[in-house]
């Protein structure tokens, strides 16, 4: 796992749009796991810079990791206050960029019948081969995508009940904007399983803030479990790359040790350093 420490917001979110950037352009059809929340806005607005220079994304899918069972638009269409992952999405993301509305795929909060939803997703992300590169932020709870502390971490795509934490959190960064009150907001969510996503070939994890920082910790170098989903990453054996700010980075022990791997990597790279 590469843990990558950058000065601020920008510079973690610009680090993380060069990732998924690199891969668009050497796979121009790539599949991209997409995630929601505060914390990818800036990596999508670089996005969006670099599409206004020419990254195309004609022929990229994507597939979202979550949505709030219950929200869902129409995209294109007129919509009021709805606050779902699919508006979010639309609006921060999809709206900017030559993305083919039928290569988004964000999970039907709306279905009538959201179990099989649930299953049809999975076999869409199989038949579109698989996620190139998933980016992911991580619950207060230490939560990926929606699997709340106590999910399985063979988990798959299906309805999980939101923790009160999350609850609390999402509402006071999403919900509350929409003027929606906070007994109306979902409880449960369609959500990505961490199996399903430790599938992806690469694992983009971001994080910013303060805020953020024990729980960084907790996943990063706490044991693995399933009270902290985004521990995961550890049993994870494709490439992995966490990409945080200094404040999210705060709390690690061996923040030294990951600097130091960053730049020997960078000195190999460069041809300064060799591997004997
Ligand atoms: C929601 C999403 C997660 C996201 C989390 C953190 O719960 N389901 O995918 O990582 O929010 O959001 P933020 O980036 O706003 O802290």
């Amino acid at each position: 796992m590469d843990i990558i420490v950058r000065d601020n917001y920008e510079k973690m979110s610009r680090y993380a749009a060069e990732i998924i950037a690199k891969c668009i352009k050497s796979k121009p059809d790539c599949v991209l796991g997409l995630a929601t929340g505060g914390t990818p806005i800036g990596t999508y607005k670089e996005l969006i810079r670099m599409h206004k220079q020419g990254l195309d994304f004609s022929q990229v899918k994507t597939f979202n990791l979550d949505e709030y069972l219950g929200a869902g638009i129409d995209l294109g269409k007129p919509y009021d206050l709805d606050q779902s992952y699919a508006r979010f999405m639309y609006e921060e993301l999809f709206k900017h960029i030559n993305i083919k509305k039928e290569n988004t795929h964000v999970p039907d909060g709306l279905s009538k019948e959201p179990e099989k939803f649930c299953q049809w997703y999975e076999d869409e992300i199989r038949k579109a081969g698989g996620v190139d590169i998933q980016l992911l932020g991580i619950g207060g709870d230490g939560h990926w995508a929606f699997n709340e502390p106590g999910s399985s971490l063979s988990s798959r795509t299906r309805i999980e009940p939101l923790t009160k934490q999350t609850l609390d959190d999402n509402y006071e960064s999403f919900y509350k904007k929409a003027e929606i009150k906070r007994e109306q907001m979902p409880h449960f969510a369609i959500t990505m399983g961490i199996e399903t996503i430790l599938e992806a070939r690469h694992v983009l994890m971001i994080a910013n803030g303060k805020k953020k920082a024990k729980v960084i910790a907790k996943a990063l170098e706490g044991p693995i479990t399933s009270q902290i989903t985004a521990s995961a990453i550890q049993l994870y054996n494709g490439k992995a790359t966490v990409v945080l700010d200094q404040d999210a980075a705060s709390e690690l022990k061996n923040i030294e040790h990951y600097r130091h791997v960053e730049k020997l990597k960078l000195d190999y790279k460069l041809g300064s350093v060799s591997l004997h």
